[in-house]
This record gives C-alpha cells, sequence and structure tokens, in this order.
C-alpha cells in the first residue's frame, strides 16, 4: 500500500472515530438532558386498609424499572410528616405515589396528594376528592349512575335494620360486601346471599370487622372484567381489557374474594369477542373520564347473565407486583406492554407535567384543576 493511501486510510478511521465519539456525547447529552429527579413514595402497608401498588417489593420493581429508563429514582418509605418534608425539601421532579395516605398515631391519615398538591409538587395519580371515588365504592356508584352510566342496583345495610325479607328494598340473590376494603377483604361465598338469615349474619358480620355499613348489591351473574387505563400525554386512553377467570368454589361460586387473591389462583384472559371487547372498554372509558381520574386506574367490571356491563369498583392507585397484579398483566395480555413499559407509559403525564414550564397546580392536568371542574 503507497503511503498517500495509508494517510487516507488513517485519515477517515481518525473520522469516523471522532464522528462517533461526538454522537456518543450528543448521546450523554440527551440523556442527562432528559434525566428526571423521582421519588417514589410509601409506606409500611399491612397497617392500610387502603390498596397501593403493593409490598416493598412491587414498589422496588417500579424504582428498578425507572432507573432502566435512565432517571435518577429514591424510594421512600414514610411512616411520618418529617420523612414527607424531607421529600419536598429535595424539590423532585416527581413523586410516585405507591399508597394513597400514610396513617399516623393518634393523628389523621396524611393523603399523599393532598400533602403534595399543598407544597406545590409534581405527583402521579388523582387529586384526594377522585380517590375518594376508590375509596368509597358508592360514592363512585352514585356519581357514575348520576352520568348514566351502569351499576348494580344497591342499598345499605346496618344490622338490625331490616327485620323480614319484605323490608329489604329487592330481593336476593344479594352480593354483600364492605363500603371501603380493598383487595377481597370481607369477601367470600358468604356475600352471596339467598335467604334472610345468612343476609342478617353476613351484614353482622361485615360491620363488625369494618365497622362500616354494608354495601349489598344486586348479584351479578354474569362474566368478570377488568380494564387497565393509562391517560396519554394528548389525552388519549390507552385502554387493556382482560376477562378474570376467578376458582370455582366449593360451593360452585366464582367469586375474586381475599383467599381468590391470595393464592393467585384467579386467570387472565384476553377477550376475543370484539363485541364484548368493546363493551367492556367503552364503559371502562366512560367511567375513568367521568370520575376525573387523572394519569391511570383500572376499573373493574362485571355481566350479568344477558351480558350487560356494570361498573364494579375503580382502583386508582393499582397494585404494580410484578408478574402477578392485574394492572401490568392486563397491559402485557391486551397490549403486549411489558413491565419497564407499563412503567413508562404510567409515569408519561407525570412528566411532561414536570417538563412543562407551569407550576404544577396551574398545569390543565393539575389535580386542583380537576377537583374544580
Ligand atoms: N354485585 C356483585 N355480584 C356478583 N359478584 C360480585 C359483586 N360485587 C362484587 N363481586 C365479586 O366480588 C369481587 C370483589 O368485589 P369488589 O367490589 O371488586 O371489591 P374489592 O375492592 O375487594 O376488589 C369481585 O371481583 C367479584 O368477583
Ligand atoms: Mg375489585
Amino acid at each position: 500500500m503507497d503511503f498517500s493511501l495509508r494517510i487516507t486510510l488513517f485519515s477517515k478511521s481518525l473520522l469516523v472515530s471522532i464522528y462517533q465519539a461526538f454522537a456518543f456525547q450528543l448521546i450523554l447529552l440527551f440523556v442527562s438532558e432528559n434525566k428526571m429527579h423521582i421519588e417514589i413514595i410509601t409506606t409500611p402497608n399491612e397497617a392500610l386498609k387502603e390498596s397501593g401498588f403493593g409490598s416493598l417489593k412491587a414498589c422496588n420493581s417500579v424504582l428498578h424499572a425507572i432507573q432502566r429508563l435512565g432517571h435518577d429514582v429514591k424510594l421512600n418509605v414514610c411512616e411520618n410528616r418529617a420523612c414527607l418534608d424531607e421529600v419536598v425539601k429535595r424539590k423532585p421532579e416527581l413523586v410516585i405515589l405507591a399508597v394513597k395516605y400514610i396513617a399516623l398515631e393518634n393523628e389523621d391519615d396524611i393523603w399523599l396528594s393532598d400533602y403534595l398538591s399543598q407544597h406545590k409538587v409534581n405527583f402521579t395519580g388523582s387529586s384526594r376528592e377522585v380517590l375518594k371515588f376508590d375509596s368509597n365504592k358508592v360514592k363512585a356508584k352514585i356519581h357514575l349512575s348520576n352520568k348514566g352510566i351502569k351499576t348494580a342496583r344497591y342499598f345499605i345495610a346496618t344490622p338490625g335494620q331490616y327485620n323480614k325479607e319484605r323490608e329489604l328494598p329487592f330481593t336476593f340473590p344479594l352480593f354483600l360486601k364492605p363500603l371501603d376494603a380493598a383487595n377481597g377483604n370481607g369477601i367470600d361465598d358468604l356475600s352471596y346471599v339467598t335467604r334472610f338469615e345468612n343476609f342478617e349474619s353476613k351484614v353482622t358480620s361485615l360491620y363488625e370487622s369494618f365497622n362500616q355499613p354494608v354495601l349489598v348489591e344486586e348479584y351479578l351473574d354474569g362474566r368478570e372484567f377488568t380494564v387497565a387505563v393509562i391517560k396519554k400525554n394528548n389525552n388519549e386512553l390507552i385502554l387493556s381489557a382482560v376477562e378474570i377467570i376467578p376458582p370455582t368454589s366449593t360451593n360452585g361460586l366464582k367469586i375474586l374474594g381475599a383467599q381468590a387473591k391470595k393464592d393467585d389462583s384467579e386467570t387472565m384472559v384476553t377477550i376475543n369477542d370484539h363485541e364484548i371487547k368493546n363493551r367492556v372498554t367503552t364503559l371502562a372509558a366512560a367511567a375513568f373520564n367521568s370520575l376525573g381520574v387523572r394519569d391511570f386506574g383500572r376499573i373493574d367490571i362485571k355481566t350479568n347473565k344477558s351480558g350487560e356491563c356494570f361498573f364494579m369498583e375503580a382502583n386508582l392507585v393499582p397494585g404494580m407486583t410484578h408478574g402477578s397484579s392485574y394492572f401490568p398483566q392486563a397491559c402485557k395480555i391486551a397490549n403486549g406492554f411489558d413491565y419497564d413499559k407499563v412503567v413508562e407509559l404510567l409515569l408519561a403525564c407525570g412528566m411532561a407535567r414536570a417538563s412543562s414550564t407551569m407550576p404544577p397546580n396551574l398545569h390543565p392536568d393539575s389535580d386542583d384543576t380537576i377537583v374544580a371542574l
């Protein structure tokens, strides 16, 4: 090879190396420019009545997914106000709420969405006002039925309130459950009631365990569905609907009670029938929008024998346990999203609020604005 050819080759490879180094720097610059300071707040949640992302394991799965997306993320297991104050002082661009509130001894619970709104910190999920629809099933049912969205007929009962079958607002078969519990707590085969003496005893046992009037619904004898809903930046909804098939109990019932949920004995399957899928997703989107949910939520739906869909409940801080929670599982089954993709989508609106130059409380999607609507 003559000398001039060697020089040419050498300069070419030098140019390629310089170009590569430059491109690499650009990528690094892009990643660091888009790197966000994110914090997750959870609490030792065994004591909480309400659901959240799940155990520490679920929070760590979310944390690792966010790290893989290239962000700075810290997990806080807060038990007191001082811990929350520390989070606020660090001025995170986005706080992920893995639970709705932290419980304090001899003091009122601190609702995290309220606390962070007051401190003008951007956070994921819905405002305290909207979270009430998740905490209180009747509040959600009243709100939705006023907007023409179907939900099972219901009444509220306390022990001794009804003395005979004919006094009941409507009759058997009925389904009895706690007004504000989650994860199937208080729900078992005895929730399905066809006789007055069984009605009385389940009302008494639920009232004693949960210190709340009991929610009595007409029994829906059809199929069960859940829809993971994620709002995109452009306000479009990503809907991941699946059918849940509970195990059959010894009494031949198919109920997602506490035991089935603990044993993970239910199965989730794709909805192949387009018409049913359409009905289920339409109801879920209508419920999500009517309740004013921000960012994400899971809507549970049940049908009656003739296939009519009824809103059952909204889960606004859905479980995020990798490999078992309904929310990521539904996203996988219905849309093929892996866990990291689900976490990325969950944060998209929150991140957009963080990048917006508007203060979070004035942002069109702000919890404050939603409350005002
Ligand atoms: N009206 C009803 N008719 C029939 N089954 C019901 C009814 N309400 C609830 N269930 C059954 O009980 C399960 C739990 O009810 P749900 O209201 O979703 O409470 P949780 O918050 O504990 O998940 C449902 O998934 C369903 O299997
Ligand atoms: Mg449910």
